[in-house]
């Protein structure tokens, strides 16, 4: 019986151990997820296109599949929005109306006034869209939704086939409406007595080289693309 006791023991210290070793960090409190499991959430697609997959898709596909998956919150053309409660106002179009611009006393943010990269309309969609189901459309409706919606926003024309090689050469018109937010704060370097006020000299920082890498850096350094 004693023996048999300790063998249980051990054998119960040697599982232990063994598990112990695919766990990760100081505390040893997680599992290290295999890279395929990450996969599924590892669908960041970078301004300059990075990351997007293949496929493709096209005004007409996208035209049908918004009629059916979209418009009943977005509106007819885009050009709607759903109101999510009575004390939110609806939110903003998707497609952009004659005259709408961010300089008007209410500013009007959309795919056509207001995003600044092309292959982010992708991620967005494909992330996060339709509301109630999210990352449930293929990668090609996801490639088609964008083409109509960039297509009814005139910043492609209806015979684009969208794909991974051409989106990120979309110019989009508000590119360079954007500036970096390099304060002090944002770039992560604490601080907790001193600190500088927005007039202050050194509140803002240039970009460093080395935080081009948009996960280490709230700035989103322009990618190096030909539109
Ligand atoms: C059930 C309602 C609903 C449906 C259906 C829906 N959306 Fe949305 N959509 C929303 C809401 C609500 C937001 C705003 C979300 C937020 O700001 O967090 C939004 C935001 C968006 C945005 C970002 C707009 C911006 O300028 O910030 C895009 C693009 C978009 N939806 C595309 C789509 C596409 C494409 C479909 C169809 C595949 C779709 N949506 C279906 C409710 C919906």
């Amino acid at each position: 019986m004693f023996v048999f006791k300790r063998l249980l023991l051990s054998s119960l210290l040697l599982t232990l151990t063994l598990s112990a070793q695919e766990r990760v960090g100081k505390y040893q409190l997680a599992d290290k997820i295999s890279k395929n499991a990450y996969s599924t959430w590892d669908i960041t697609i970078f301004p300059d296109g990075k990351n997007l997959p293949t496929g493709k898709g096209s005004y007409t596909e996208g035209k049908v599949l918004y009629n059916n998956l979209c418009m009943a919150c977005h509106g007819e053309n885009g050009k709607g929005g759903v109101q999510l409660d009575p004390y939110r106002n609806p939110i903003d179009t998707l497609v952009k109306s004659k005259g709408d611009s961010l300089r008007a006393q209410k500013p009007k943010k959309n795919i056509g006034t207001y995003w600044q990269y092309a292959p982010l309309l992708f991620d967005y969609i494909r992330r996060a869209m339709p509301y109630q189901a999210p990352k449930s459309l293929t990668d090609d409706e996801v490639y088609a939704l964008t083409a109509y919606l960039l297509a009814e926003n005139k910043i492609i024309p209806k015979t684009l086939v969208l794909n991974k090689s051409n989106l990120a050469h979309v110019k989009m018109p508000n590119v360079d409406g954007f500036i970096c937010d390099n304060r002090v704060d944002a770039l992560g370097t604490p601080c907790m007595s001193n600190c500088p006020v927005p007039s202050d000299k050194g509140y803002t920082q240039p970009v460093k080289s080395d935080q081009e890498d948009h996960l280490k850096s709230d700035c989103l350094i322009p990618p190096k693309l030909k539109f």
